[in-house]
């Protein structure tokens, strides 16, 4: 019996720092689809940085913004999506995620998502406050959620080459 074929629109959920973009743009070549990332293309749209959406609009007309950018963008061509760590949260964007991809969360242990983003500028949601305290309130609202995804792949401290082949093996 031949094998089902890999699923072609290939959507990336999970916390800040999981790897989203770095392993995604790997799985992409992995599986010679394209790559597109939400947060390059919503930056793309408003003609600036995520940070600054978030100062001058607020976190809801991101997320609006979002919405309406994953939802031109899954148009039913064959991609790798990385999406920002809150897209899955918002209940339509999550819809629209689950109607037209296969979710992938990338699952990974706070400390080492911690140690990750220590230092990294241009995350709002990280930008006043202690990264362990927001990782930890993050982890409660939102890993149940992200359970939701169509698989769930573990990653950690791994190389991103191993972290790829989880996720093909996975899928
Ligand atoms: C967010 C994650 C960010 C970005 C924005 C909000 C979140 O994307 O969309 O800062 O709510 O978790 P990354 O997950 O790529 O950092």
């Amino acid at each position: 019996r031949k094998p089902a074929p890999l699923p072609r629109v290939i959507v990336l959920i999970g916390l800040m720092g999981a790897g989203k973009t770095t392993i995604g743009r790997r799985l992409a070549h992995a599986l010679d689809l394209p790559f597109i990332d939400a947060d390059q293309e919503i930056e793309r749209a408003a003609g600036c940085s995520v940070s600054e959406i978030f100062d001058r609009h607020g976190e809801a007309a991101f997320r609006e913004g979002e919405r309406r950018v994953i939802q031109r963008l899954l148009d039913g061509r064959p991609m790798v999506l990385a999406t920002g760590g809150g897209a899955f949260m918002n209940p339509q964007t999550r819809q629209i995620i689950r109607e037209n991809g296969h979710s992938v969360w990338l699952r990974c242990p706070l400390n080492i998502l911690r140690k990750r983003l220590e230092g990294r500028p241009g995350r709002p949601l990280l930008a006043d406050g202690n990264i362990s305290e927001v990782l930890e309130t993050l982890r409660k609202t939102r890993h149940h959620i992200y359970a939701e995804a169509d698989i769930i792949v573990d990653c950690g401290d791994e190389t991103v080459r191993s972290a790829v082949e989880r996720v093909v093996t996975a899928l």
